[in-house]
């Protein structure tokens, strides 16, 4: 099967030699690339920056910004059977890009943000894609409801939630436990190590692609 995954970071600039970012280890969407690949898929990993190795036999296209990573999704999911967006993308970005490095003036300063398109939230009714489609939800409270909203508004097949206000598990964590939240039902998983997870899962969303 042909898939794509997005993971890690955005990182939108601020100035020259700042930016916005946040916590996202890009772990989880790398474990589930190299689960991918070696269950014999054609695996293309849309990635923010993180400190990890590209997993093997995996085609691999960096990007920074949340604008570049839904170029680069725009461009290439019309190919794709299967699609799971894990990046922890920007929902706002800087208004502007200071061109110098900005000088500390007052007590206080404020950037003006604007809000970044949803790559996920695009991927049916601006893209037009057909195949199977899964988000991931990171929340910190009613996250089943909060999931399933967010799966049916974006049109996924499936959305894996996780709570990311336990701080054993997620985001920068080499462990994690997932619910997964489908349109009508939900299952919950027991915790285990990103790697075995992201096997199970490849396990679940190749039926899910199959069906
Ligand atoms: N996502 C995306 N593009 C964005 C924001 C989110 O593709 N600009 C994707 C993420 O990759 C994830 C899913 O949408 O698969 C949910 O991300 P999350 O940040 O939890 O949801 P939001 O829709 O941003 O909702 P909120 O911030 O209100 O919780």
């Amino acid at each position: 099967m042909k898939l794509l995954i997005t993971a890690g970071p955005t990182v939108e600039p601020i100035d020259p030699v700042r930016y916005l970012t946040n916590r996202s280890s890009g772990k989880m969407g790398y474990a589930l690339a190299a689960a991918a690949a070696k269950r014999g898929h054609s695996v293309l990993l849309i990635s923010g920056p993180t400190s990890l190795e590209i997993p093997e036999g995996v085609d691999y296209l960096p990007i920074e910004t949340a604008e570049e990573m839904y170029q680069a999704v725009a461009a290439q999911i019309g190919k794709m059977e299967l699609a799971i967006f894990a990046a922890a993308v920007a929902d706002y970005t800087p208004a502007k890009v200071a061109e110098q490095k900005i000088k500390k003036s007052g007590e206080e300063m404020t950037i003006t943000l604007t809000r970044t398109k949803d790559v996920l939230g695009s991927a049916r009714e601006v893209m037009g894609f057909k195949g199977a489609l899964i988000g991931f939800a990171a929340e910190t409270e009613n996250v089943i409801d909060n999931a399933r909203g967010k799966c049916l508004r974006k049109g996924c097949d499936l959305v894996i939630a996780n709570d990311v206000s336990r701080r054993d598990i997620g985001f920068d964590s080499s462990e994690n436990q997932v619910t997964l939240v489908y349109p009508d039902r939900e299952e919950v998983l027991p915790q285990d190590s990103k790697e075995h997870l992201a096997f199970h899962l490849m396990e679940v969303v190749e039926d899910l692609a199959e069906s």
